[in-house]
């Protein structure tokens, strides 16, 4: 008999897919951190922040495996989810869509979480650029009128798509000082984790 897919999975369940199959250090940094900007504001906004977190933590999953090849991206994370057992719709739509125009799944960001998720993992590459330049390369005592000014510097980390982040904070309801606020304060608070 097969046995059925999981529709819920827990933290424990999700780091241990996630260390598996990501050993890049820098996707494990960014992968940490925007699960960490995840669970803030699935928390600030009422909503499922173990499903938030989990689906941000895997999103890139798929990236040591494809090697730099754009075209399956997501999709490929989606099947390596279903082979460890899991089948979970919004989490599977929220991480193929997250490389929307990237990837060829034609999967399109529909939901408040598609828009947040694809949003917040772009903005983790603003605010770590900013700070590995800052002298003490710490997180501590970053303004988010310094990631505002970054995210309105094209040429800063110029592979950061600022569309998507303005999108996901139109997603979100709040105002644009808050958003940033959070993810800053995610930052902080697994700022030993990702060596800020
Ligand atoms: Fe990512």
């Amino acid at each position: 008999m097969m046995q059925s897919l999981k529709d819920r999975m827990s933290r424990e369940e999700a780091f241990g897919i996630w260390d598996k199959y990501l050993k890049t250090n820098y996707l494990r940094l960014h992968t940490l951190e925007s699960e960490a900007i995840m669970r803030k504001l699935a928390t600030k906004l009422g909503e499922d922040a173990e499903l938030w977190g989990n689906t941000a933590l895997l999103h890139d999953l798929d990236m040591d495996i494809l090697e730099g090849d754009y075209q399956q991206h997501g999709a490929k994370t989606v099947e390596l989810l279903k082979s460890e057992g899991f089948e979970i719709p919004q989490m599977f739509q929220a991480i193929k869509a997250h490389c929307e125009g990237v990837s060829q799944t034609g999967v399109k960001r529909e939901t408040k979480f598609d828009f947040i998720l694809a949003g917040a993992e772009n903005l983790t590459g603003i605010i770590s650029a900013y700070v590995a330049l800052k002298p003490d390369k710490k997180i501590d005592g970053t303004k988010s009128s310094s990631i505002r000014k970054k995210l309105k510097t094209p040429a800063f980390a110029a592979s950061v798509n600022r569309e998507f982040i303005a999108l996901a904070i139109e997603a979100s309801g709040l105002d644009e000082n808050s958003f940033l606020s959070l993810a800053i304060e995610a930052f902080e608070e697994i700022a030993t984790e990702i060596g800020m």
